[in-house]
């Protein structure tokens, strides 16, 4: 059934509500992780970069165009990601790809550190729509946070880069860029620093929350993922840290200064998920609450992953199938797929779910 793009979240949502086994209308929405590896080591991040036989195992250039040639007749729209997706040597020939065969690039991900000339001009020529580059506070604390010395120079270079491209190129341009920081205990005391660096950048700012677990749930997850799919998650238990006991009288007062200074300085706000002090306070101590009890992202977007796997979400491990050796859409609507989305429905929320940022 051909359906119009903007519609189908809509009818995704509707699809959930009257449960028709999984069935899921075509994506709005695919979230493609085209590399597995990254040149830094964040304290926060899930991949997994001991497990040297991934870095070999990304789709390759021609795989990515058969991807595309499967997809672009429905144009679901497209973000970018990776680990670090500008490591592969060919990110910027992907995105003038995409753009070519008019698959609209809503998003990239990045640290920033390894974009370069060749990357900026191609983000700016594909209409990339926002590049949203982590930065996670003061020059000391994000290179502490990431784990490698000099990154955060690197960082800034790169939005230098896209902008001068944007300057001299792009006189249309339609590509915002956003600082992303990643809330933890590690980096608490200088939120508020981001406010400054954003207004020097002419950048927009966004906060984020942390994604977390402890050994209780992911066993749970663990447990749930052998006992309904025979599947063995070795990606879960990357989401325990312990950086989530912060000073919560603190972060409210920096978030609440931080909202004030952003509205006085003229400087786009965001916050990924909530910003209230309740639910903040909830999320980061009290693993019983859920912001929310149900989620429709299985019926609204694909996740493919570096080596080609499709999946729902990186809380998920559990793959439906491959698009290196099948159609887009025959895996999208197959008995896999739709035995997840069912699953789902039936149970509101997987164990591993309660952290998730699309809550
Ligand atoms: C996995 S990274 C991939 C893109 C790129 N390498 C980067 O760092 O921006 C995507 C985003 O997830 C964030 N992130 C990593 N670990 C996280 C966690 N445990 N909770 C919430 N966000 C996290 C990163 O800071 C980044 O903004
Ligand atoms: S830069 Fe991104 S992918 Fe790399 S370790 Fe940090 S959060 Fe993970
Ligand atoms: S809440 Fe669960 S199902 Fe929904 S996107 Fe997150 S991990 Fe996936």
């Amino acid at each position: 059934m051909k359906i119009i793009p903007f519609l189908r979240p809509h009818i995704g949502h509707l699809l959930y509500l009257v449960n028709r086994g999984g069935y899921a209308v075509l994506p709005h929405l695919i979230v493609l992780e085209i590399s597995n590896r990254c040149n830094l080591r964040c304290k926060m991040c899930w991949w997994n970069f001991d497990r040297k036989e991934k870095a070999k195992d990304e789709l390759t250039f021609e795989e990515i165009k058969k991807l595309v040639g499967e997809i672009k007749a429905f144009r679901p729209n497209i973000t970018i990601t990776g680990a670090e997706p500008f490591f592969r040597k060919d990110t910027a020939k992907i995105l003038l790809y995409m753009a070519d065969k008019r698959l609209p690039i809503r998003s990239i991900f990045t640290n920033g550190t390894l974009v370069n000339q060749e990357s900026a001009e191609a983000i700016v020529k594909a209409g990339v729509e926002l590049v949203q580059v982590s930065i996670d506070g003061d020059k000391d604390t994000h290179e502490k946070i990431r784990g490698v010395g000099g990154c955060y120079d690197k960082t800034i270079r790169g939005i230098k880069l896209i902008q001068s491209v944007i300057r001299e190129k792009g006189e249309n341009s339609k590509t915002d860029i956003r600082i992303n920081c990643v809330i933890s205990s590690e980096n608490l005391h200088c939120l508020d620093s981001l406010v400054d660096l954003a207004e020097g950048l002419n950048v927009q700012l966004q906060f984020q929350h942390l994604m977390w677990l402890n050994k209780e749930q992911i066993n749970r997850h663990e447990d749930f993922l052998r006992e309904r799919f025979d599947f063995e998650d070795t990606t879960i238990k990357n989401f325990e840290n312990n950086l989530q006991s912060l000073d919560l009288k603190l972060l409210e007062e920096k978030l609440r200064k931080i909202e004030q200074e952003c509205q006085k300085r003229g400087i786009p706000l965001y916050f990924l998920q909530f910003s209230d002090k309740q639910t903040i306070k909830k999320w980061y101590t009290d693993l019983s609450f859920v912001p929310r009890e149900y989620c429709f992202e299985p019926f609204l977007a694909a996740r493919i992953t570096s080596n080609g796997d499709l999946k729902f979400c990186p809380l998920i491990d559990y793959s439906y199938g491959n698009v290196k050796f099948d159609n887009f859409e025959t895996l999208w609507k197959g008995v896999r797929a739709k035995d997840i989305r069912s699953e789902l429905r039936r149970k509101s929320l997987f164990p591993g779910c309660i952290r998730c940022c699309k809550l």
